[in-house]
């Protein structure tokens, strides 16, 4: 085969459970996650020189529980540099699942280019019996090499499927068909070589996005609201200079009375609230379950808070003045 005339793509290696390793082959669970490396990755599937020329980086060795914005700004950085460059067609991410969905945002808000940008990951260590990493990782490759897959956004190639970056979540701590698109549905599918999109991406994205990424991060956190919540962390969080909140609200973003006059008075001390959900579907609307133009709060709509802390991060770092203009849009 020539493969001269393949696609060149380049597989950027995070870490995660896709490079985990257990002593034992029948442990799914008990392993160590980033320790294999991205050329061990790569050689456990053969079938890839037949679908794209492999440029490989480590770019960090790490559980996706412990990604940082530091680590998000290199990432992005040199996602934007490879996709710069002419030899290069697309780019896959391999990731850790726990924190993929923040990560696949955070890139979908601040690539600049329209190539294809693919992250995977797996829920099974590289060691285990049917380690799901494997295939994940031929699925995607076949769709950042797919010229199909350019100017979506950043995709989430898993279990065969194909999702949005903003729209698809970590839904089950055990199973191979972890990752859903609540709300939306999956973008499409890939299979045996086959990529097959289902729907388009509406919201601005990469080159649409007006955000960038910063090494200037904003601290931003996350609250939840429940029975008999307090305002005890709301306040913790004002005192060591917070600049935005983001809420897991119950139902449709609504909070403990308690905890929503925390937020009132955060607000008044110039801190940025947003609400969403903790639910896990559906959407926050403005001025539904709180009144959000009393409380000076934005609602996150169907972005989950963890993804609404990005957005909120990316917001203040650039000077968004209308918070709730970019929440509605993007
Ligand atoms: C991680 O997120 O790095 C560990 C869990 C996983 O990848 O499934």
């Amino acid at each position: 085969m020539n493969t001269s005339s393949l696609p060149r793509i380049a597989v950027l290696a995070t870490g995660g459970t896709i490079a985990g390793s257990a002593g034992d082959a029948s442990k799914t669970a008990g392993y160590k996650a980033g320790v294999v490396g991205v050329d061990k990755l790569l050689d456990a599937v053969p079938a890839l020189g037949t679908v794209a020329r492999i440029h490989a980086e480590q770019i960090a060795s790490i559980d996706s529980k412990d990604m940082s914005v530091a680590l998000w700004t290199a990432l992005a950085s040199r996602v934007n540099e490879l996709l710069a460059q002419d030899d290069i067609d697309g780019v896959v991410v391999t990731h850790g699942t726990d924190t993929l969905e923040e990560t696949a945002y955070l890139l979908h808000l601040t690539v600049k280019h329209a190539k294809p940008v693919v992250l995977t990951a797996a829920m099974r260590p590289s060691t285990a019996l049917s380690a799901d990493g494997p295939l994940n990782l031929l699925n995607a490759v076949t769709v950042a090499a797919s010229k199909d897959a350019a100017g979506k956004g950043v995709l989430v190639a898993f279990n065969n499927q194909i999702h949005c970056a903003r729209d698809v979540t970590k839904t089950s701590t055990y199973a191979v068909d972890a990752f859903r698109s609540p709300e939306t549905g999956v973008l499409g599918f890939v299979q045996d070589g086959r990529v097959e999109f289902q729907r388009t991406v509406v919201r601005p994205h990469t080159a649409a996005s007006e955000f960038s990424v910063t090494d200037e991060w904003p601290m931003v956190e996350i609250v939840a609201s429940y029975a008999d919540a307090s305002r005890v962390m709301v306040d913790a969080l004002v005192a060591a200079g917070v600049r935005g909140i983001v809420v897991a609200g119950t139902g449709n973003g609504s909070m403990h009375a308690t905890l929503t006059q925390a937020l009132a008075d955060a607000v008044r001390q110039g801190v940025a609230v947003v609400r969403a959900s903790r639910v896990g579907s559906g959407h926050v609307m403005r001025n539904g379950a709180a009144n959000d133009d009393a409380l000076g709060s934005v609602s996150a709509g169907t972005l989950n808070a963890y993804k609404a802390r990005v957005l909120l991060m990316l917001a203040l770092a650039s000077g968004v003045g209308d918070l709730q203009r970019v929440f509605d849009a993007y």
